[in-house]
């Protein structure tokens, strides 16, 4: 695989900064990528169905085993480091007794995962980096999770399915961390495939690899609007889903989940909802039937039709899940506007962070540039606008 691009970590340089911290020799990276959800928003915790892609941007860790049972971890892009031990995780303090700084959660959440599960964990000096926005939407923190896992396997000398893999990180997110998200992100980050859209069934665990258009390139456009996934805006959502649930259950008993009612059965019962749980699970039914919708748009090779998906996605993000950002809305009001883009929506969890853009590949540059530009001339804040590639999931290597 060519790992050449500008945003893959640079081994060399973490290489150096290990030696010199650490004054020893590191034996192992490992890496995982960020994703950006290509349709499918707020439907992994109602078993429904997504449609991500794991990208070009990556955490990478560089690190050797010790006999301690401890871990002394470096974050370069942050300045900052931890000591933390095994025991102290469990009360989710450093070494000294210090909380954790909220950084530290991930690597100690998914530690703390793998010892329940009895798994060896070793000691480690580790320092990391990462390419990914933080806070953007594109999965920052499950990319860290996911890195760190992948590499104590390494050390351990043990394997895991990678949905299992996928799995114990998300429990050191919704249980560790505190935050109740699904499984797209960590998903993503372990079954990555190079070129390929992934479409996962959150119910079943099902997932395959499709191609995306050949002809069309993913642009990501950061409004630098920061979000915090942890925020109670997320938990809420994913509240008011089990509330839509528990009512609807009343007239359909056998109902699981929203993933179980079409958007045509809605519509009969819409109107036994209080106003704002029904414009929830409007969303959440609705998404689901697109993410099918733009399955059969790619095997028609219909970008036309798989734009107008991502539109409809982001409108319904917008007016009935509420979760968009004035300037996420400017963002695709200005894409949709420039020729070669077939749809844009905002990816993630919303509040804040990204849009995605589906644009011819013939315009992609000029896309980029009028994007960027457009979006600072309206709000006065400079974006980030960067096309990314499709790129395999998690890794690790001997050094
Ligand atoms: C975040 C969560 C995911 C998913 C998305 C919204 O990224 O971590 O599990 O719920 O939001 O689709």
């Amino acid at each position: 695989m060519d790992r050449k691009g500008d945003f893959v970590i640079a081994e060399d340089k973490l290489y150096q900064q290990f030696v010199e911290r650490f004054q020893a020799q590191p034996q192992v990276f490992a890496r995982a990528p960020g994703r950006v959800n290509i349709l499918g928003e707020h439907v992994d915790y109602n078993d429904g169905v997504v449609l991500p892609m794991a990208i070009d941007r990556e955490v990478g860790i560089i690190a050797r085993k010790i006999e301690l049972p401890e871990v002394h971890l470096i974050a370069l892009d942050l300045s900052e480091e931890v000591v933390f031990t095994f025991q102290s995780i469990f009360e989710r303090k450093d070494k000294s007794g210090k909380p954790l700084p909220r950084w530290a959660l991930y690597p100690a959440g998914v530690a703390w995962v793998l010892l329940q599960k009895q798994l060896d964990v070793s000691g480690i000096q580790a320092v990391y980096s990462s390419s990914i926005p933080i806070g953007a939407g594109l999965s920052s923190s499950a990319a860290v999770e996911v890195a760190f896992a992948t590499l104590w396997s390494a050390f351990g000398g043990w394997q895991i399915e990678p949905m299992k893999l996928a799995q114990d990180c998300q429990k050191a997110e919704n249980e560790f961390v505190g935050v109740a998200c699904g499984l797209l992100d960590q998903f993503s980050s372990v079954c990555g495939v190079e070129g390929h859209v992934l479409f996962f069934d959150t119910r079943s665990l099902e997932w395959m690899p499709l191609r995306f258009f050949e002809d069309c390139m993913i642009v990501i456009a950061d409004s630098r609007v920061e979000r915090s996934l942890a925020s109670s805006d997320y938990n809420e959502r994913r509240a008011t889903c089990e509330e839509a649930v528990r009512m609807l259950q009343r007239y359909i008993p056998t109902l699981k989940s929203l993933r179980d009612i079409s958007p045509v059965e809605f519509a009969a019962y819409r109107e036994f909802l209080p106003p704002v749980v029904q414009r929830r699970a409007e969303h959440v039914v609705k998404e689901i039937a697109r993410v099918y919708s733009a399955v059969t748009a790619l095997r028609n090779n219909d970008r036309r039709a798989f734009g107008a998906l991502m539109y409809a996605s982001h409108y319904s993000l917008r007016d009935d899940y509420n979760v968009s950002h004035p300037n996420l809305d400017i963002m695709v009001e200005i894409a949709k506007q420039l020729s070669g883009c077939y749809g844009a929506r905002l990816t993630g969890a919303g509040f804040g962070g990204c849009t995605v853009n589906m644009v011819d590949q013939s315009v992609v540059s000029q896309f980029v540039e009028q994007l960027d530009q457009l979006y600072t001339n309206r709000t006065s804040i400079k974006g980030q606008v960067f096309a990314v590639t499709a790129s395999q999931g998690a890794s690790w290597k001997f050094v």
